[in-house]
C-alpha cells in the first residue's frame, strides 16, 4: 500500500454541497486509491457576515491536517468569490499563514470560461506566496463532465497531483512573490512630478 495522501477540498462556493465544481473534485477523488479526503465549506459557511472564532479554528485544523489543497471555486466575475477571499484574509488576519508553508496546491474550477485565467493566476498567486507548491488547475463548463473524454482527462489529472504531492516532485515557481510597498516607495508615488516633464508633455500635444 503507498502512504495516503491526504487532501482537503477548500469549496469557494456558496452552494455548498450542490456546488457543481465540488461534483467536479469529487468525482476525481473518488477515482484515487490511498487518499483521504475531507470537505471544507468555506465558500457557504463564510457567507454570513457574523463570523464565528469556533468555525476559523476548525478550518486551521483542517489545513495543518491535509497534505495537499484543493481550491474548488467557481469563477465570479474574472475572480473567485469573496468568501474563499475571505478565508485567506481571516488566516491572514489570525497570524496563521505558516499553516500553509510546504503543501500542494492545485484548483478545480467551473465556469463558462469568461476570464477564468485570472481566477487561476490569482489563486496561484496567492498559493506561492504562502508557501505551497501550485500545480496547474482544471477548469470545465457545466457540461463537460458528460463527456466521456473529459471525465478520463480529470481522472488523469488527479492521478498525476496525487502522484506529484506522493513524490514531493519540485514546482516551478510561476509569479514574482508580492512585495509590499514600503513607505518610501508611497513617499516617491505622491512626490509631484517635476515641471521639465509637465513642459515636455504639454508642448507634444
Ligand atoms: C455572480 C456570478 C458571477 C459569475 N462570473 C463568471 C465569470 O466572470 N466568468 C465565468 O466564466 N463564469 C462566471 N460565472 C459562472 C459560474 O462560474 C458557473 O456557473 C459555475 O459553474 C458555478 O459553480 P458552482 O455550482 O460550484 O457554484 C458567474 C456566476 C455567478 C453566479
Amino acid at each position: 500500500m503507498k502512504p495516503v495522501i491526504k487532501i482537503l477540498v477548500v469549496n469557494g462556493s456558496p452552494k455548498g454541497d450542490h456546488s457543481l465544481t465540488l461534483q467536479h473534485s469529487l468525482y476525481m477523488l473518488g477515482q484515487e486509491k490511498d487518499v483521504e479526503y475531507k470537505v471544507l465549506q468555506a465558500g457557504e459557511d463564510l457567507s454570513k457576515i457574523d463570523f464565528e472564532e469556533s468555525w476559523l479554528e476548525a478550518a486551521i485544523g483542517d489545513i495543518e491536517w491535509s497534505d495537499a489543497i484543493i481550491w474548488n471555486t467557481p469563477v465570479y466575475t474574472m475572480l473567485v468569490p469573496w468568501q474563499l477571499m475571505r478565508l485567506f484574509q481571516l488566516i491572514k488576519a489570525a497570524g496563521r499563514n505558516s499553516i500553509f508553508e510546504g503543501k500542494y496546491a492545485t484548483s478545480m474550477m467551473t465556469c463558462f470560461h469568461y476570464y477564468d485565467q485570472l481566477a487561476e493566476d490569482w489563486l496561484r498567486g496567492m498559493s506561492e506566496d504562502l508557501g505551497m507548491s501550485y500545480i496547474e488547475g482544471r477548469t470545465a463548463d457545466n457540461m463537460d463532465m458528460l463527456n466521456k473524454t473529459h471525465r478520463a482527462s480529470m481522472r488523469f489529472f488527479m492521478n498525476d497531483f496525487v502522484s506529484s504531492c506522493r513524490n514531493r516532485y519540485p514546482v516551478e515557481r510561476k509569479f514574482m512573490p508580492y512585495r509590499k510597498r514600503n513607505h518610501r516607495d508611497s513617499r516617491r508615488a505622491k512626490q509631484p512630478r517635476p515641471k521639465e516633464q509637465i513642459l515636455i508633455w504639454s508642448s507634444q500635444s
